[in-house]
This record gives C-alpha cells, structure tokens and sequence, in this order.
C-alpha cells in the first residue's frame, strides 16, 4: 500500500494537514507537493472551512527543504517546472480564504520555510530552526523565499538570511517576526489545537473577510485597499453573523457562530 504523504484530520472544518515523510524530514518532493495540492483543491471550495493547520509528521521536523535528491540532477528546465509546481502549490495554501497556521516543530529549512511563509500564522517549538541554507547548495529559494520573506521580514534580514545561509533559533524567528509565536515544545500541539479552535469559533464570515482585506490590500495603493476595507466591512452586515454578535454583546451573552 502506497504511503499517506498528506494526513487529513478534519474536525468540523477545522483542518488538520500533516506532511508525512519523517524519515526525510518531510522533504518536500513532487509527490508530496502534488498530494498537498490534490488536498487544497478539495479544501479551497467548502463552505464549511474554518481553519487549516499544517505541519510536519515526527518530533523533528516541520519541513527540512526540498528534497535535494530529487532535485540533484534536474536540468534547468526540470528546476522551473519544479519551482512552478511548488509556487503554484504555496498560492493554493495562501489563498485559502480562511487563517492557516504552520506549526512549526523542529527544522524549518529552505522549501519548509518557503511553506511557513505561505501560512498566515507561524507558531514554533522552541527548539525549532529556521533558514534558507540554499546558497550552501549552489542555488536560490525556489518556493518563493526571495519574495515572500522580505515581504515577511524587511528586505536586510531576508537578504541576510539568504545570502549566508545562516540558521536562526526560534527566539530570533520571533524578534525578526517570522514567527508569532513560540512554544515549549511539549506544549506545541495543544497551543495549534487551541488556535485553531479560537480561530475557527470567530464569526467565519468576519474572518474570511479580515484576511481577505488584509492579503488583498497589501497588493493595492492605501486608497484603494481603503476602499476595500470599507466594502468588506459593509458586507459584514449583510449577513446573521454581524447581527448575532452584536445582540450577544447587548445581551451580555456568548455570540453562536
Ligand atoms: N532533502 C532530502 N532529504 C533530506 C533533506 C532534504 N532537504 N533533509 C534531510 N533529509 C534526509 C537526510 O538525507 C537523511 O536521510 P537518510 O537517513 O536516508 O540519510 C534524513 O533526512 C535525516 O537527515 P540527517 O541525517 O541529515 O539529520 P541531521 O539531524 O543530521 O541533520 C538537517 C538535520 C540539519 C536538517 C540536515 O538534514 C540538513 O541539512 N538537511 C538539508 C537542509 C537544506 O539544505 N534544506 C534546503 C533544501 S534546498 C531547498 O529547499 C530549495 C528551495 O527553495 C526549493
């Protein structure tokens, strides 16, 4: 029987993904880019969604790379398409129209960054490390570092980051903010599970609606992403959700979403 590269655990829409290749540390290989993708189709369209947790199967890894065997005797042309397959991948996660968090539990390296930076929310163990060691390899990040990490961190500590190939700890993830949060590791799992619970017990249509303000904004002028702000807030009345929450306020009691 051919083995599960992704694990769904589906909680009432609140999504659990585990990319499961520890002997590897979870390198990203096509296969397992083309099961994530498989996966996030499925997931993009549901009504129900809420959340989406992603992380990385054994106690050491998130994600350590793309896999380096795979990618060793790629041509150039075989290297784009590799690239494109996992951009493509990554725009999936991103786009989901719900908060997805990466729970990062060890090494977060180079394509595993790349992922992190993907997600809305990174959360790590304490003793995870972070880094995009690619120039060690005699490449560049391919899965969208050079642009979404400076976007993430400023442009001098992404270039830092990239050009010395340097790892950092989980406490300096966090100063650069790469990281929003960091957790012992012992207490990791149950801080996702109550994230994502939090995260999926807000007014759903308020949430789809921040992060859509806020991705979408940030690729627009300050006027224009204004505009949009006030167009999503105004739709927010349209529905229950806005009504449930304020009567519950009213009322002094727990909003039902
Ligand atoms: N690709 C393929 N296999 C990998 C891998 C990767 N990125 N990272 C680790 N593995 C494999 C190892 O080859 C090893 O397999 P075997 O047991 O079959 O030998 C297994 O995972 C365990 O790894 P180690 O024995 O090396 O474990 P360690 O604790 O000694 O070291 C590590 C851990 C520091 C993370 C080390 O594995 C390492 O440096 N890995 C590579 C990290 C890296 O360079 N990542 C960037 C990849 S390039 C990239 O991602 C490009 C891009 O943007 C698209």
């Amino acid at each position: 029987m051919s083995e599960t590269l992704i694990e769904v655990v589906d909680n009432a829409g609140i999504v659990r993904l585990t990319i499961n290749r520890p002997k590897a540390l979870n390198a990203l290989n096509s296969n397992v880019l083309a099961e994530l993708e498989r996966v996030l189709v499925e997931l993009e369209g549901r009504d129900d969604l809420r959340a989406v947790l992603i992380t990385g199967a054994g106690e050491k890894a998130f994600v350590a790379g793309a896999d380096i065997g795979e990618m060793r005797d790629k041509t150039p042309e075989q290297a784009r398409a590799f690239g494109r397959q996992a951009l493509a991948t990554f725009k999936r996660l991103e786009t989901l129209p719900v908060p997805t968090v990466a729970l990062v539990n060890g090494f977060c390296l180079g394509g595993g960054c790349e992922l992190a930076l993907a997600c809305d929310w990174a959360v790590a163990s304490d003793n995870a490390l972070f880094g995009q060691p690619e120039v060690l390899l005699g490449v560049i990040p391919g899965f969208g570092g050079t642009q979404r990490l400076p976007r993430r961190v400023g442009p001098a500590m992404a270039l830092d980051l990239c050009t010395t190939g340097r790892k950092i700890d989980a406490a300096e993830a966090l100063r650069i903010g790469l990281v929003n949060r960091v957790m012992a590791q012992s207490e990791l799992e149950a801080y996702g599970e109550e994230l994502t619970q939090q995260l999926g017990g807000n007014g759903p249509q308020a949430v789809r609606a921040a992060k859509q303000a806020i991705h979408d904004g940030l690729e627009q002028d300050l006027d224009s992403a204004l505009a949009l702000e006030t167009a999503l807030f105004a739709f927010c009345f349209a529905g229950d959700e806005q009504k449930e929450g304020m009567s519950a306020f009213v009322e002094k009691r727990k909003p039902s979403f």
